[in-house]
């Protein structure tokens, strides 16, 4: 029997190169987005949907309910930085509240949202292993530039969801895995307006993104639970 993997915010670019490297990988991959069609005819189920409203657990967990038995892991890749009238700020005279609450809504709810469908799977049996992207310029210890303050503030708060789901799922099951992920520097419509000047030899295809999470995903048991990873497999402070 196949190992089955959802990819929640599965037509982003690093979603995309994922959802591929699955099924190379012979996963069972199905697969969530607000886009209407699966990106792959070889994805099992694809759910559209908006993670960021609450109103849509219910549908995400029916819609799992079938797939529950076989889950060995989710990996959750929403995530914003900018948009056509917002860019990350580079003082704090640029931090909107209207900005920080999107940045709020992308950033921590599609993760909040899916782990409230999936927590009733979660049992003293459970082997899941939950994966968010999340981003090294969230890490407090780590700020050295300052600026891109609703980015780093609520993948901040993303990385404190991360921890406390951690302990949570921990509690109920001794072979649950949570963790979040620094992909590492990726051309997507996310990190395009700032990799122009970023260099060559640190900015991954989302194929190798995509290599780098999974071999992350596939290595991570409960012991390693509750960190934040780089893509190199190793532990950035929170
Ligand atoms: N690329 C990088 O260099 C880089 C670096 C550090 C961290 N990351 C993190 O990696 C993750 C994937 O990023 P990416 O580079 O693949 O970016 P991307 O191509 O822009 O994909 C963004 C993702 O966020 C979801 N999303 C965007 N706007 C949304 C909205 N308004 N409501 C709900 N969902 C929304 C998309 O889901 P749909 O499938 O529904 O479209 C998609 O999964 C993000 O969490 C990002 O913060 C990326």
């Amino acid at each position: 029997m196949k190992k089955t993997v959802l990819v929640a915010g599965s037509h982003g670019s690093i979603g995309l190169a994922l959802t591929k490297r699955l099924l190379q990988n012979d996963y069972r991959v199905i697969t969530a987005s607000r886009s209407d069609l699966p990106s792959d005819d070889r994805v099992s189920a694809h759910l559209c949907v908006d993670m960021t409203q609450s109103d849509n657990v219910q549908k995400i967990r029916d819609w799992l309910s079938p797939y529950s038995s076989d889950l060995k892991g989710i990996i959750q890749c929403a995530g914003i930085l900018h948009d056509d009238n917002h860019s990350p700020e580079k003082h704090l005279g640029q931090v909107s509240a209207e900005w920080l609450e999107k940045s709020m809504s992308v950033n921590v709810l599609p993760h909040l949202y899916l782990s409230q469908a999936v927590s009733p799977l979660i049992n003293s049996h459970s082997e899941l292993t939950w994966v968010s992207l999340s981003a090294k310029v969230a890490s407090i210890e780590d700020n050295q530039l300052g600026g891109w303050y609703s980015y780093r503030m609520s993948k901040a708060a993303l990385n404190m969801f991360i921890k406390t789901l951690s302990i949570e799922w921990g509690r109920r099951s001794k072979r649950c895995t949570v963790i979040a992920m620094h992909p590492g520097t990726t051309p997507s419509a996310l990190s395009e307006p700032f990799t122009k000047n970023w260099p060559q030899d640190k900015l991954y295809s989302p194929s190798m993104t995509a290599s780098r999470i999974l071999a992350q995903f596939e290595h991570v048991n409960a012991e390693d639970s509750g960190r934040l990873y780089h893509h190199d497999g190793t532990v950035i402070p929170w």
